[in-house]
């Protein structure tokens, strides 16, 4: 569905690939102005140039607490205000925690976790009423996925802070959503041998598709969205019912090795 959002500036976090950057694009096609935020100068540059005068690239690491703290200032400063909040970027390190170092699963939960809550917080006083903050979970923050131990976890506190501060913003006149995706056509999933077959269970969304749902929470406020809506339902089933998720993961896991077999041939991987 087509949206608009003429005025309305957007910080879009993790917007120099995949799901951010298509947020990004769509925001621009609806009229917003969008500060493209991520570590990796040359690319936002180059999505900032392609994307015209309603797009800048504010490079930082969402982990910096210092630079994110002046980013809100900075985008008023560059576009006049600040009404929408994307929180997106995202780290993954897959394996038993007995394979990942305690420094790797310190850095997932402090990039999906504690740095979308310290944007939020810093950006509170600058969104303007009528705003929106929205939160890109996971699936796996929906049912615990494993080898995905801090992952889960930094997704389901996530959604738990949305959730939250639905009622603190919402004195402001601020919607706080979440967007749940399974797993997504993007570079995200890195080595596709560590990912479990689990995750492949579910079907495939594009970017643009997740990018349409973030949108659909911006301009409804609904409070969290699963993709795809038939996914997310039977994630909620599992973590209702956690015999039943045990009863159902050799017959997912076996759909998923199929479908991964068939990504990975299409993708020549
Ligand atoms: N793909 C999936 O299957 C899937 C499923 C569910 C949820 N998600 C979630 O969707 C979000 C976007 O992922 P994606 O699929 O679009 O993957 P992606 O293409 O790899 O994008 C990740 C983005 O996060 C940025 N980023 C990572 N660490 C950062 C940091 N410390 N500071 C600033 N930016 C940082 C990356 O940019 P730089 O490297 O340039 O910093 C990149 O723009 C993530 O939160 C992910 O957990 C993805």
């Amino acid at each position: 569905m087509a949206h608009s959002f003429p005025g309305k500036v957007a910080i879009v976090t993790g917007a120099s690939s995949g799901i951010g950057l298509a947020v990004a694009e769509q925001l621009v096609a609806a009229g917003a102005k969008v500060a493209l935020v991520a570590r990796t100068r040359s690319k936002l540059e180059e999505a900032a140039a392609r994307l015209g005068d309603n797009a800048a690239a504010f490079p930082l690491d969402v982990t910096d607490f210092a630079a994110a703290a002046r980013l809100p200032g900075e985008v008023v400063a560059r576009f006049g205000g600040l009404d929408i909040l994307v929180n997106n970027a995202g780290l993954n390190h897959r394996g038993s925690i007995l394979d990942v170092t305690a420094q790797q699963l310190a850095d997932v939960i402090t990039t999906n976790l504690t740095a979308p809550i310290y944007l939020t917080r810093v950006c509170a006083e600058h969104l303007r009423a009528g705003g929106a903050v929205v939160n890109v979970a996971s699936l796996a923050g929906m049912v615990p996925v494993p080898h995905e131990g801090a992952y889960s976890a930094s997704k389901a506190g996530l959604r738990a802070f949305t959730k939250v501060i639905t009622e603190d913003l919402a004195e402001r006149g601020i919607q706080v959503s979440s967007v749940c995706p399974g797993p997504v056509d993007t570079g995200f999933f890195g080595d596709i041998d560590t990912v479990p077959d689990l995750v492949f269970s579910q079907p495939m969304s594009s970017a643009a598709e997740i990018a349409d749902a973030v949108l659909a929470c911006i301009a409804s406020g609904t409070p969290e969205v699963a993709v795809p809506s038939m996914s997310g339902k039977l994630a909620t089933l599992g973590y209702l019912f956690p015999a039943l998720a045990r009863g159902l993961r050799p017959m997912l896991e076996k759909r998923g090795a199929a479908n991964k077999k068939r990504y990975k041939e299409t993708k020549k991987l």
